[in-house]
């Protein structure tokens, strides 16, 4: 087993940061020394890696990715050996996907697809949720089978698009009462699809088709509402553990913020675009160039006080996570097909290999501190999806997992700059950062070193989840 010496870096974790020495043995980390002590510079090592003036950081986490996820006529562009690799260049070392079940499928027919299009093609480890699309008996009988047996131990529920995957809050308070008696993380879409498809014709039929209306139709009120719907649901289902997806505005944010200061299981994530990109600067550019933004929950307005207050949220812990919903749609062919008509645009911006660097530019603003950086990107998404202490921390018999960052570089991020994934433009295009992914490491083989992609595909294994260990 070769073994692998990261010596004086500065190694980050949420409890703090502190100079040591990191070896790695085999697929683990073997253990944290002190730089210079006696026990370091015994130690022998096949390979040494010099981190001095570096963060070492536990590989990213990213919990919240749709690769090749099919939407209407076309599926989203990067398969799984594409955007994991994309990942990898983002210093992300694990990612879950969905597996997806619909009105009339069998839940364990939609994940043995899902490992089918995953198994072999997967640079980075990986692991699934379940989207159950279908809340009968049958899906809800399958949960258990999804905990005990295949290591899938959060389902995703939508109050948004009512027609593919939509619950109503019959069938959403029934999951969620299975789901909490297992000890299951219930995922969230909260948007009010009901009301939204009302705005979404109104608009259609005056003409109003341009890719702005995708977020003028979806207003914030709406996330709001269904958000507190989703917490109120869960609090009647005996506190069933609920995670937010895709928190987009101060609406819902108020609506996490009280039920966790009230003590309820109710946790939130939120994304990069919400964060850096709005409906007036990038939804609302001219002709149909705003179809690179189209996604949802959709970009909010400037003009109100929604990334003010995601910022603070993910100071205070009202966000716990920042994950990136990566759904990428190219523009010819794909995001084209909602050319005259916005509600036909595929929803998603690709984002898998930017957020470590996106969300460390909040360190350098002073927005977040270095430490609340890795517990937001790396430990508290491997705590709360049950992953934790394999992923998320750099600590001993963890695998060895791990990026070298180099805070002194810059990144500049652009479809002729650092963009490796599938798609034909970037939405953060023309941004650049500071700090570089500078070395990755997955389960103790580089994958990333001198810019270059070094790992192999298939490299990547499926993780088996055990339940949160975040719930209070
Ligand atoms: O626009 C988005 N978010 N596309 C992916 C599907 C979803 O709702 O998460
Ligand atoms: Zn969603
Ligand atoms: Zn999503």
């Amino acid at each position: 087993m070769a073994r692998t010496l990261i010596r004086n870096g500065t190694v980050v974790s949420p409890s703090g940061s502190w100079a040591a020495d990191v070896l790695v043995d085999g697929e683990h980390i073997a253990g944290l020394f002190e730089p210079s002590s006696v026990e370091a510079l015994g130690i022998t090592a096949d390979r040494t890696i010099d981190a001095a003036g570096r963060y070492v950081i536990p590989g990213g986490v990213d919990v919240h990715t749709h690769m090749q996820l099919p939407m209407g006529p076309t599926f989203s562009s990067d398969t799984f050996e594409t955007g994991t690799i994309a990942a990898a260049w983002g210093g992300v070392t694990t990612i879950i996907d969905f597996a997806s079940q619909q009105v009339g499928e069998q839940v364990m027919d939609g994940l043995e697809a899902r490992h089918a299009e995953a198994a072999g093609n997967c640079a980075i480890d990986y692991a699934f949720h379940q989207t159950i699309g279908g809340v009968d008996e049958e899906s809800l009988l399958a949960i258990r089978q999804l905990v005990e047996r295949e290591g899938v131990t959060s389902i995703k529920l939508f109050m948004a698009y009512p027609g593919a995957y939509y619950s109503d809050d019959g069938q959403i308070l029934r999951a969620m009462q299975v789901a909490g008696n297992l000890g299951v993380m219930t995922m969230m879409h909260a948007e009010n699809g009901i009301a939204i498809d009302v705005l979404r014709a109104q608009a259609i039929a005056k003409g109003d088709t341009d890719p702005v209306f995708h977020g003028l139709t979806r207003p914030p009120e709406l996330e709001g509402e269904a958000t507190h719907r989703a917490v109120q649901l869960a609090k009647v289902a005996g506190d069933a553990p609920l995670y937010i997806v895709h928190l987009s505005a101060s609406d819902a944010l108020e609506e996490v913020a009280r039920a966790r200061h009230r003590g309820q299981n109710v946790f939130a994530e939120t994304c990069p675009q919400y964060l850096w990109l709005s409906l007036e600067e990038h939804l609302a550019q001219p002709g149909f160039e705003g179809a690179k933004w189209v996604c949802s929950t959709p970009l909010r307005s400037s003009h109100e006080h929604h990334q003010r207050d995601l910022w603070t949220g993910l100071k205070n812990d009202d966000l716990a996570v920042v994950s990136t919903d990566h759904c990428p749609f190219c523009m010819k062919d794909q995001k084209e097909l909602g050319i005259g008509d916005f509600t036909a645009i595929p929803n998603g911006i690709g984002g898998v290999e930017h957020r470590m660097e996106l969300m460390y530019q909040g360190v350098v603003n002073g927005e977040i501190t270095l430490e609340r950086w890795v517990e937001t990107c790396c430990t508290t998404p491997a705590r709360l999806f049950g992953m934790h202490p394999q992923k998320g921390e750099i600590l001993p018999g963890a695998d060895a997992d791990i990026v070298i960052w180099d805070p002194t570089s810059t990144t500049t991020i652009g479809i002729n700059d650092k963009h490796h994934m599938s798609m034909d433009h970037s939405a953060f295009e023309g941004f650049v950062v500071d700090g570089r992914v500078e070395t990755v490491m997955s389960r103790g083989k580089i994958l990333v070193e001198n810019d270059q992609f070094v790992g192999t595909v298939g490299h990547g294994k499926f993780l088996k989840r055990g339940l949160s260990s975040e719930l209070r």
